[in-house]
């Protein structure tokens, strides 16, 4: 890892492990270029690969066509309205309303470790793991610095991007556009892959050419969201998860954001991303100054795959902070699909009994505990307990619950109030809506400004001192719909556009507030399931419920589009009751566990009353959990098949990084007539250590197989480049887990 500035061609050089990242300062203007970004090089002039020498756009010679010039540079930055007429970076407006902006290189500083994001969640480091370059633009004559960030962590092919904008002017400025990176390429025939999907169905992969013009994915939600994740990434045309060249880029953000892609005239691609610039503006006063999210660059030349395991050991080596971030989690069972709103603490200690007899460790209660809360339509933002419900109160239950030998988890909706609740009666004004029109509801619900500091001081107390009340050990934090109507009671008509970025710095406030005065708590964060399963929310909550859809064949899509940025670790996962409440479909509850046992692990249903043939497997699958999870949490994630591409058949490991363990699913989702067998080949194992397979139990998998070899010892560079043979099951929706172990 190594950060410099050479002065012979005025360039900086980023180098991670494999890769280099280089940026030019060119032309007697002194503009920022991006010269290359992939496999790392030697500190050789590589400015020529901005083109800047190549008629017709010679800069020096032709001050005629200079908007030519501006039109094809590949700008570190670019600015909007001095001609070039891609998609910009920043647009400012000044007092007259002029916005165009031309940003000189001024000055530099590299030095160790990383600064932090004012109150933005972003990766962090030490002067011993991290290296920070930051580069000062001004534009003299709008008075305006931008100063650009790149951190890079040891081991680590990432860089981590953010933009400064400082408004010198001695006059108010208006920030209309302020993107956290924008990358140019040359002259490539890229395909993308960007995340989409829907309540229940999110994070679909979506693979498409780049095309000509701006193409481009957004939230305007307030969120996030489950439409669309701030994540892309550009492959080459025949690369897939284990081969071939891919950048991928992911914001640390959980609210609105655009990020785009685009081919222009001359075959340049240009990438950005940043907070969506629709419904944005921030009034930045003199002196003042704007930070935007980070967004994270990964470059890999080893597919799809590499570009995942470095986003992994990123996100979990510098971006999660939580003391569970290499723990393992205590196994849950949340009532929500067991009893949605109708339960008491009978039913919850009988649950808990039960569970906890299964080897269950802890007792996750859900919506429904507070206030008038007895369906969807009412009591929001009353965080008090229904004693009625609850006979006894909150302590009785909780020390109930601990009694059994289980922890004791509770669920809040922080950012909501319901029309008919106690809270909205007594403070209107503190739900977003437009005075003197009906906001439009969704699923009978408002939200609360948070832009507002006595709100979320309000619903911090109110959550505080529910906490405070009982040994409340973990929290998940829901949120249920999206923002519109949006009006604040306290923001003035020139910082309404600052709105959607003010609620999500309030959401941030509120999450560090808490976890800093309940430093042990472990925090999920969930939004109608994966809404707003972001980087951002992982710098506060080690895992993320990653959707309601808990159905085991549903969730292999699901899983897998995660999977392509975040770590399993993080991953929210649950084995639930057939039929599946989302699709209605039928999967055996061995392969619900399977699948589960990729994220954090847990249950989803009523205990008490699920077919005695399935608890019976709690216990075991309870040990499957304890015997596999540090490999899943730590170890480095490789996929093997894909149901989203074949549609019937799924596969992925996880090496420990020592290379001593692995641990393969499989899932054949559709049971093929005639078929014995499928190939699959491992990866990430030690070639010249030896392997032995075992099946879950423990049992030998080679047993009664012939051609594995008479010691059943095989390399890893046999199973690497030969592979194995999975062996189908009876019937659809069949799984199987491989553990594969160094021999003695
Ligand atoms: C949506 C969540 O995703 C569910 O898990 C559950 O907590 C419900 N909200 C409760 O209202």
């Amino acid at each position: 890892m190594n950060i410099k500035y050479i002065e012979s061609t005025r360039s900086f050089k980023i180098d991670t492990v494999h890769t280099s990242y280089v940026m030019g300062v060119v032309d007697k203007e002194g503009f920022l270029g991006h010269a290359y970004y992939g496999r790392l090089i030697p500190d050789d002039d590589v400015n020529y690969l901005m083109r800047v020498f190549e008629p017709p756009f010679t800069p020096e010679k032709n001050e005629r066509d200079r908007l030519s010039f501006y039109d094809c540079f590949p700008f570190e930055y670019p600015t909007h309205g001095i001609g070039d007429f891609r998609e910009s970076a920043l647009r400012i407006e000044d007092e007259g309303g002029h916005a165009a902006n031309k940003l000189i290189y001024k000055s530099h500083e590299i030095f160790k470790g990383k600064k932090k994001l004012p109150g933005l969640p972003a990766t962090f480091g030490d002067e011993k793991d991290s290296m920070t370059l930051e580069i000062t633009m001004e534009d003299k004559e709008a008075g305006i610095e931008v100063v650009l960030s790149y951190s890079i962590f040891e081991g680590i092919d990432a860089v981590a991007r953010s933009a400064k904008v400082v408004n010198r002017s001695g006059r108010k400025v208006k920030l209309t556009k302020a993107m956290s990176t924008s990358f140019d390429m040359d002259d490539r025939d890229f395909d993308k892959i960007t995340l989409y999907g829907t309540w229940a169905r999110e994070k679909a992969i979506d693979r498409t050419p780049v095309a000509y013009g701006s193409q481009s994915i957004c939230s305007k939600r307030g969120i996030s969201s489950a439409q669309h994740h701030p994540f892309i990434c550009l492959l080459e045309k025949n690369a897939d998860y284990n081969k071939g060249e891919v950048y991928g880029q992911d914001l640390v953000y959980s609210g609105n954001f655009r990020t785009s892609v685009g081919r222009s005239q001359y075959d340049s691609v240009r990438l950005m991303t940043g907070i969506n610039p629709e419904d944005f503006s921030w009034a930045l006063g003199d002196g003042e100054e704007f930070y935007t999210p980070e967004a994270v660059l990964v470059y890999s030349s080893e597919g799809l795959g590499g570009m995942s395991r470095t986003f992994h050991d990123l996100y979990r080596q510098h971006l999660i902070r939580s003391p569970y971030r290499s723990k393992k989690r205590p196994i849950l069972i949340n009532n929500w699909e067991a009893t949605y709103f109708n339960f008491d603490e009978k039913k919850l200690i009988a649950i808990a009994d039960c569970a906890s007899k299964a080897g269950i460790e802890m007792l996750v209660m859900d919506d429904g505990w507070f206030g008038n809360r007895f369906d969807d339509n009412r009591a929001l933002g009353d965080w008090d307990v229904n004693e009625e419900k609850l006979k006894g109160g909150l302590k009785y239950l909780v020390d109930e619950v601990n009694k059994r030998g289980m922890k004791f988890g509770i669920w809040f909706e922080p950012e909501m109030v319901c029309p008919d609740s106690d809270l909205y009666r007594a403070h209107p004004d503190w739900a977003i809506q437009i005075q003197g029109r009906k906001p439009g509801l969704a699923r009978n619900q408002m939200v609360l400004d948070f832009t507002r500091e006595e709100v979320t001081d309000y619903i911090y107390n109110k959550v505080a001192s529910i906490l405070k009340s009982a040994n409340i050990e973990y929290v998940k934090w829901d949120m249920n719909r999206p923002l519109c109507d949006l009006g604040s009671a306290e923001l003035p008509a020139e910082r309404m556009g600052e709105f959607f970025h003010r609620y999500t710095l309030g959401v941030y406030r509120l999450q560090e507030r808490l976890i800093t005065d309940f430093p042990n708590l472990l925090l999920e964060n969930c939004s109608s399931g994966g809404g707003r399963y972001d980087a951002g929310m992982l710098y506060y909550s080690p895992q993320i419920w990653a959707s309601d859809d808990t159905d085991a064949i549903e969730r292999l899509k699901i899983q897998e589009g995660n999977e392509l940025i975040f770590p399993l670790s993080s991953m929210g996962a649950h084995v639930s009751d057939c039929p599946n409440h989302t699709v209605g479909r039928t999967t055996p509850f061995r392969t619900r566990g399977h699948v589960a046992l990729a994220g954090t692990f847990g249950y989803e249903l009523d205990v008490t009353k699920i077919p005695e043939e399935d608890r019976e497997l709690i216990p075991e699958q309870v040990k499957m959990y304890h015997r596999f999870n540090d490999i899943v949490r730590e170890g480095d994630y490789y996929r093997l098949a894909s149901f989203s591409e074949n549609g019937d058949f799924d596969s992925w490991m996880c090496v420990s990084k020592d290379k001593n363990e692995a641990l393969i699913t499989a899932v054949t989702v559709m049971k093929r007539p005639n078929v014995k067998s499928r190939n699959v080949k491992l990866f990430g194992l030690d070639p010249d250590k030896k392997y032995c397979l075992f099946k879950e139990d423990g049992s030998d998998y080679t047993d009664g197989m012939t051609g594995y070899g008479t010691d059943r010892k095989i390399s890893g560079r046999t199973l690497m480049n030969a592979g194995i043979q999975i062996c189908e099951g009876w019937g659809d929706f069949q799984s199987l887990l491989i553990h594969v172990k160094a021999a003695k």
